[in-house]
C-alpha cells in the first residue's frame, strides 16, 4: 500500500477508501468517491471562508505564516525591500525571474510610456461626486476602463494579455491621484514619465504651479518600498476575487474591479484607513487600556492586528516599522504614533492577544506613514491598490495558463425547504 494516501473509514456504511495525498492535500473531489449508495451525490468538504482549501497551486508567493516569511519567487521579502525597485518586482512577479538590464530598460520604458489616460477617462471622473470616496472611484475608473480598451477580452492571446498587463500597472497611479485630487477640487496633473514610477505618482498628486516637479528621494524611495510590501500576497480576499471573476474569462479591467472591490473591505485593505480613524478616536495614550478592554469584551476589533495565515509577526509590519523612522525625519514624527506603539505593547503582553496568535499586520504601522505624508485618510486603500495590481495580473495570468485551472463555482449545503406548490396572493396567509 502506498503511504502517500490517507485511508478514511464511512462508519455509516463500513467501507474503507484509500485517498492519493499530494503535496500534503487531497483532492477534493476524491471525497466525492464516498457515497452511502449509487444515487448519493458523494462527500463534499465545507469550508466557509476557505480556511483550508487550496484552490490552486502557484509558484509566485509563498508565505509561511508560523515562521512569519514572505518571499516572491523565492525571494525573501526583506532583501526585495532592501535592494530592489517596485518595477524590478513587478517583473518578477509577472515573469519569475529577476529582469537582465535590458530586459529592465524595456519593461520600465513600456510601463513609464503608458501612464497617460484617455481624456474620456479624466472627463468621466470628473463627473464623480465632489466627496465620493477615492477608493469607490478607483474602482469604477478601473471598470469603466473596459469601455475604452475592448480588446482585453481576448485573454487567449498572450501578447495581448502582456498589453493590458502594461497598460493597468502603468496607469493605475493616474486613476489614484486624478481619484486624490478630484477629492480635493484641484485640476488634474498629466503623468511626466522622466520620473520614476513612484515619483511621478507623488508628481500627479502634489504639483501646483512649479514648471518640473522634484519629489523628495526619501518619500519616493519610501512609497516604492511600501509599493514593493503591498505587491503580491498569494490566495487573499482580492486576489482570490481575481481570480474568481477572470476564471469566467472576463477581461481584465472587470476582473481587477472586483478585485479592488474585496480590497476595499475593511476586514482586508481598508484595515489601514481604519487603523488611523481608531487611533485618533482614542486620541491620547491614557485611553489605551479602556480601548484594549472594549477589545477583549467583543465591543470592537483592534485593527491592524490580526491575519488568516500570519500567526507570527508579519514580516511586512517589521519593514514598515523602519521605514516609518526614515519618513518620520523628512516629514515629523506622527504623534500618533506613541498611541500605536503603546496598543501594541500592551497587545502583545495581553493574553487575550497572545492566545489568539494576534500581532500587528501590515496595515497597523502603514497608514501612519501614509498620514505623515499627508495623504487622507481615504486615500489609504488606494494606496494599497496601486501595487497590489501587479500582484492581481500576475495570479490573473498564472490562472490562465494553468490547464487546472475551471470556472470558480463552489458547492452549497442547502438547508431550505423540500419542494412544495407554489400559494396564490389571495390564499397566502400571515
Ligand atoms: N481584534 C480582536 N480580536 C480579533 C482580531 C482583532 N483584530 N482578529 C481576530 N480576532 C479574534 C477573533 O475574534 C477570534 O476570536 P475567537 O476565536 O475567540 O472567536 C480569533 O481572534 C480568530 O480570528 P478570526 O476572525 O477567526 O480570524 P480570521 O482568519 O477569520 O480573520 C482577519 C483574519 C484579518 C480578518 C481578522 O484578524 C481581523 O478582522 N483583523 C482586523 C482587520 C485587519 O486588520 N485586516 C487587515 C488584514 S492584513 C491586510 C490584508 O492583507 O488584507
Amino acid at each position: 500500500m502506498s503511504t502517500d494516501t490517507l485511508t478514511v473509514t464511512d462508519n455509516r456504511t463500513g467501507r474503507t477508501y484509500e485517498l492519493p495525498i499530494t503535496y500534503d492535500t487531497i483532492n477534493a473531489m476524491d471525497l466525492r468517491k464516498i457515497k452511502v449508495n449509487d444515487d448519493d451525490f458523494g462527500m463534499m468538504s465545507y469550508d466557509p471562508g476557505f480556511k483550508n482549501t487550496a484552490s490552486t497551486k502557484s509558484t509566485i508567493t509563498e508565505i509561511d505564516g508560523d515562521r512569519g516569511i514572505l518571499r516572491y519567487r523565492g525571494y525573501p521579502i526583506e532583501q526585495l525591500a532592501e535592494q530592489s525597485n517596485y518595477l524590478e518586482v513587478a517583473y518578477l512577479l509577472l515573469n519569475g525571474e529577476l529582469p537582465t538590464q535590458s530586459e529592465y530598460d524595456l519593461w520600465e520604458y513600456d510601463v513609464l510610456h503608458h501612464t497617460f489616460v484617455h481624456e474620456n477617462i479624466k472627463s468621466l471622473m470628473e463627473s464623480f461626486r465632489y466627496d465620493a470616496h477615492p477608493m469607490a472611484m478607483f474602482m469604477a475608473t478601473v471598470s469603466a476602463m473596459a469601455t475604452f480598451y475592448p480588446e482585453g477580452r481576448d485573454i487567449d492571446d498572450a501578447f495581448n494579455r502582456y498589453k493590458q498587463i502594461v497598460r493597468l500597472i502603468a496607469k493605475v497611479p493616474t486613476v489614484a491621484a486624478f481619484s486624490y485630487r478630484h477629492s480635493r477640487g484641484l485640476p488634474f496633473v498629466y503623468p511626466d514619465n522622466d520620473l520614476s514610477y513612484t515619483g511621478n505618482f507623488l508628481n500627479m498628486l502634489d504639483k501646483m504651479t512649479q514648471v518640473k516637479y522634484t519629489p523628495d528621494p526619501v518619500l519616493e524611495r519610501a512609497l516604492d518600498v511600501l509599493f514593493i510590501l503591498h505587491a503580491d500576497h498569494e490566495q487573499n480576499c482580492g486576489t482570490a476575487t481575481m481570480r474568481v471573476i477572470g476564471s469566467s474569462h472576463a477581461d481584465p479591467y472587470s476582473a481587477m474591479a472586483g478585485a479592488a472591490g474585496a480590497l476595499y473591505g475593511p476586514l482586508h485593505g481598508g484595515a489601514n484607513e481604519k487603523v488611523l480613524r481608531m487611533l485618533l478616536e482614542i486620541g491620547d495614550i491614557k485611553n489605551v487600556p479602556d480601548f484594549i478592554q472594549g477589545v477583549k469584551n467583543r465591543e470592537r476589533l483592534l485593527m491592524g492586528f490580526g491575519h488568516r495565515v500570519y500567526k507570527n509577526y508579519d514580516p511586512r509590519a517589521r519593514i514598515i516599522k523602519n521605514i516609518a523612522d526614515e519618513v518620520f525625519e523628512v516629514t515629523g514624527k506622527n504623534p500618533l504614533l506613541d498611541i500605536a506603539l503603546e496598543l501594541e505593547r500592551i497587545a502583545l503582553e495581553d493574553d487575550f492577544f497572545v492566545s489568539r496568535n494576534l500581532y500587528p499586520n501590515v496595515d497597523f504601522y502603514s497608514g501612519l506613514i501614509y498620514q505623515a505624508m499627508r495623504f487622507p485618510i481615504a486615500m489609504f486603500t488606494v494606496l494599497f491598490a496601486i501595487p497590489r495590481t501587479v500582484g492581481w495580473l500576475a495570479q490573473w495570468q498564472e490562472m490562465l495558463t494553468d490547464p487546472e485551472q475551471k470556472i470558480a463555482r463552489p458547492r452549497q449545503i442547502y438547508l431550505g425547504e423540500g419542494a412544495r406548490d407554489y400559494v396564490p396572493m389571495n390564499e397566502r396567509e400571515g
